[in-house]
């Protein structure tokens, strides 16, 4: 479901495979998202585009988002198993609802 701005909650993030759902401010990132809410997601660079251990796959609402920067695509040809819908955490800010599969080697 697309987050409408004028509810008074901010937009979704489903994280898989726990399928726990947080509620987050608008601009949020998925890696800030995480550490906020205590979901074990990889992060060695703390979020400065200098590795790939944050990679994450959107598989809902990601169609919604920016296109990666091409910085952020060269770190994400390193990431373990990358798809389509490979995305670094870090990167991502939460504009709407999503929901996105943590890789069984990116959890902390
Ligand atoms: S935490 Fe290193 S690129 Fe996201």
């Amino acid at each position: 479901m697309i987050w409408n701005p004028f509810k008074s909650k901010g937009p979704t993030l489903t994280f898989l495979p726990d399928n726990r759902t947080v509620t987050v401010k608008p601009e949020t990132t998925v890696l800030q998202a995480a550490i906020d809410h205590n979901i074990n997601l990889r992060h060695a660079c703390d979020g400065n585009l200098a590795c790939s251990t944050c990679h994450i796959y959107i598989h809902d609402g990601g169609e919604y988002l920016p296109e990666p920067s091409l910085e952020e695509e060269d770190r994400l040809e390193s990431a373990d198993s990358p798809q389509a819908c490979s995305r670094l955490a870090c990167q991502v800010r939460v504009i709407h609802d999503l929901v996105i599969e943590i890789p069984p080697s990116h959890i902390a």
